[in-house]
């Protein structure tokens, strides 16, 4: 399966924030202004000194321990001896300057220091995250080898739709990781229903009807996981409100199931089932439109109609081969 994006928010952040030298370098010159304002009105420079420590503190949170002692050295040199020198007075600089640029380096280097561990510890724990998630999918895909896959591409239409409709990149994540783990209620299922041949009876569909309850139960016993549990407990909700488990409708099912319903209702139509080939995709999408408003979310339906036909069907092929398989089920 591809590697999901599990970057840690605050080290996207960080790494956001590092392409914004200007920020550290405007809070440097303001500093540098204010002590020169300072010393020019016949203010010592000391006064302000510690404002330096943020331009330090900012440089290393988003540089590390190395840039963060060197910008420590350059608040030092710049707090006195630069701000003096600039008004022509620095036969009155004192030694002192020196204890307070070692002190500002200090800082600077601890406080990267610090920045990368616990960034480092946020990422580990990120990977654990994401290796519990690949768990749960392995799990899935071994008790039920004819919907392999199935997953990984409701999960990447599915992320591939909340782009299209413009929502911020934690919400895609969050819906990525919630396509991932939508149907692992199946695991609840026995393999007699799972893989039955005919037509199912009143009793195992009512067991099929529950795995989406499932689900979110097996979720929502990890706290980490809360977040994928309205995603997959609502999946197989209908738009009208006749779907599944809690008959919700409209805007009152959560957008995360309302992307995942259109995501897994295609993947479905597009793939093969022992008693169909696997529809086309303009078929496929004509199903889609045809039940807007009824079953699907209108809007969902239109922006996965907008979406481009190329990254739609890149986004079918694993990057990862998997075992051949045999036709592949109904998605429940
Ligand atoms: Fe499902």
């Amino acid at each position: 399966m591809s590697r999901m994006s599990a970057r840690p928010e605050a080290a996207q952040l960080l790494a956001h924030w590092r392409l914004r030298a200007v920020v550290v370098l405007g809070v440097g010159a303001a500093v540098a202004g204010v002590t020169a304002v300072l010393v020019a009105s016949g203010g010592p420079p000391s006064p302000v000194t510690h404002l330096y420590y943020v331009t330090v503190v900012l440089a290393a949170l988003l540089w590390g321990p190395r840039i963060g002692a060197l910008s420590g050295a350059v608040c030092g040199a710049l707090a006195e001896p630069g701000a003096l020198a600039l008004l022509d007075r620095f036969g009155d600089l004192g030694p002192g300057w020196l204890v307070r640029a070692g002190a500002m380096m200090l800082v600077g280097g601890v406080c990267g220091s610090l920045t990368r561990s616990l960034l480092s510890r946020v990422e580990e724990l990120e990977a654990l995250n994401e290796e519990t998630i690949l768990a749960f999918v392995r799990a899935i895909d071994a008790r039920d080898p004819y919907t392999a896959r199935h997953s990984e591409k409701v999960a990447g239409y599915a992320v591939a739709l909340a782009r299209e409709l413009r929502l911020p990149p934690a919400d895609c994540e969050r819906i990525h990781l919630a396509g991932m783990l939508h149907d692992v209620g199946k695991l609840a299922l026995e393999r007699s229903v799972l893989h039955k041949p005919g037509p199912l009876s009143d009793e195992e569909w009512q067991l099929v009807r529950e795995h989406p309850a499932q689900s979110a139960h097996i979720i929502g016993g990890v706290t980490r996981f809360a977040r994928y549990v309205p995603g997959a407990r609502h999946h197989h909700e209908r738009y009208d409100g006749r779907g599944y488990p809690d008959g919700l409708a409209g805007e009152a099912i959560p957008l995360d199931a309302r992307i995942l319903a259109v995501a897994d209702a295609y993947d479905a139509m597009t793939s093969d089932r022992s008693y169909r080939p696997a529809l086309g995709h303009a078929e496929a999408l004509e199903r889609l439109q045809s039940d807007a408003g009824i079953q699907f979310d209108p809007a969902c339906v239109a922006a996965f109609a907008a979406m481009d036909l190329h990254d739609r069907l890149a986004l079918a092929e694993p990057p990862v081969p998997l075992p051949e398989l045999g036709a592949i089920s109904d998605a429940a």
